[in-house]
């Protein structure tokens, strides 16, 4: 099965291309190689693979910079999107994409359901909200999976940064008010291949498995914290293991200011992967232990 995967640079794309690799004939893009500024290119490339399956791990992620960035968002987030989605129709094949804990507004204290109320309040979160609209006009076979706050080995993530802080710096503070999942890109990966390998094998009846399936679904870790109980967990570990870290205190999002809002409660029910795909991810505080020791092991 040939597999088209965009944006394998990135955290989750990065991911991908070891989960997928034993699932087909894996097809990466990087920026260089497709530029989702260019629609052209997309549709170009795409008719020249012609794949079986396009996974999109490509996004514009820059939460704070989208607010000046606003049309450079949309292209890529939701006009690259809509090619995407047009191509996956014509080919009858399916398009898995991602998209974010930041279509709601993160008011309320109960997990969001897939059709909760969706009204993003930065500029980010709009063009994600874009993009999944652009894909469900098109008509095409789809998975759009939400997830939340991102983070492994490689890229720019919050982990990185405490690891870096923490060395760095004597004090720091961390919000306490935002509460989320924070999820490994390796989970997400990984998930994705379970559904990919059962996509394998409904590709006899491709149109009735699917059209029951296409949707959103929340992909996200289980269990919740704030962005100090991450940090405070990162230094944990890290002092666990002799370093000397800073000392952490909390604050509130309103006294740490940033150019895009950011919603307050954006944990997600993820029932409805659970009941379709038999999928559900580890509480992510064990997750957060694993990469930790990951790094340990790796040093
Ligand atoms: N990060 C999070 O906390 C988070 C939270 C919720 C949902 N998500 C969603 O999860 C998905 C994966 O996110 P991620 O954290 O893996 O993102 P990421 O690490 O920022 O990777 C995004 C990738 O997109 C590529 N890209 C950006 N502009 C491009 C362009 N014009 N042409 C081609 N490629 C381009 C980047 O290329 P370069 O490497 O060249 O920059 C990068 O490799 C995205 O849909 C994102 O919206 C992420």
């Amino acid at each position: 099965m040939k597999i088209l995967l965009i944006g394998a640079n990135g955290q989750v794309g990065y991911e991908l291309q070891r989960s997928l690799a034993c699932l087909g004939n894996v097809i990466s893009t990087d920026r260089k190689q497709l530029d989702l500024t260019n629609n052209d290119a997309v549709r170009a490339k795409i008719a020249e693979i012609q794949p079986k399956l396009i996974v999109n791990a490509a996004a514009y992620t820059a939460v704070d910079k989208a607010e000046s960035e606003q049309a450079l968002a949309i292209q890529i987030n939701v006009d690259a999107v809509r090619v995407m989605a047009e191509e996956a129709k014509r080919l009858n094949i399916l398009l898995i994409h991602y998209s974010t804990d930041y279509v709601f507004d993160g008011q309320g204290k109960r997990p969001w359901c897939e059709n909760d109320n969706l009204a993003p309040i930065n500029y980010y979160g709009e063009s994600k909200l874009l993009g999944e609209r652009a894909i469900q006009e098109t008509g095409c076979h789809h998975l759009i999976l939400r997830t939340s706050w991102v983070y492994g080995v490689r890229g720019s993530n919050f982990l990185l940064t405490m690891m870096r802080l923490a060395r760095d710096k004597e004090t720091l503070s961390v919000v306490a008010d935002q509460i989320g999942a924070p999820t490994w890109s390796r989970h997400i990966a990984d998930a994705t291949a379970q559904i990919v390998a059962q996509y394998k094998g409904s590709h006899s009846q491709l149109d009735d498995y699917w059209s029951l399936r296409s949707g959103v679904y929340h992909l996200a870790a289980s269990g919740q914290g704030s962005w100090y109980d991450f940090a405070e967990a990162i230094f944990q570990f890290m002092a666990s293991q002799g370093e000397q870290v800073a000392v952490l205190s909390q604050t509130i999002t309103a006294d740490y200011r940033t150019s895009a809002q950011r919603p307050l409660f954006t944990c997600m029910n993820t029932d409805k992967m659970a009941d379709t795909f038999d999928i559900r991810l580890p509480d992510w505080r064990g997750s957060l232990d694993l990469v930790m020791a990951s790094f340990d092991s790796e040093a």
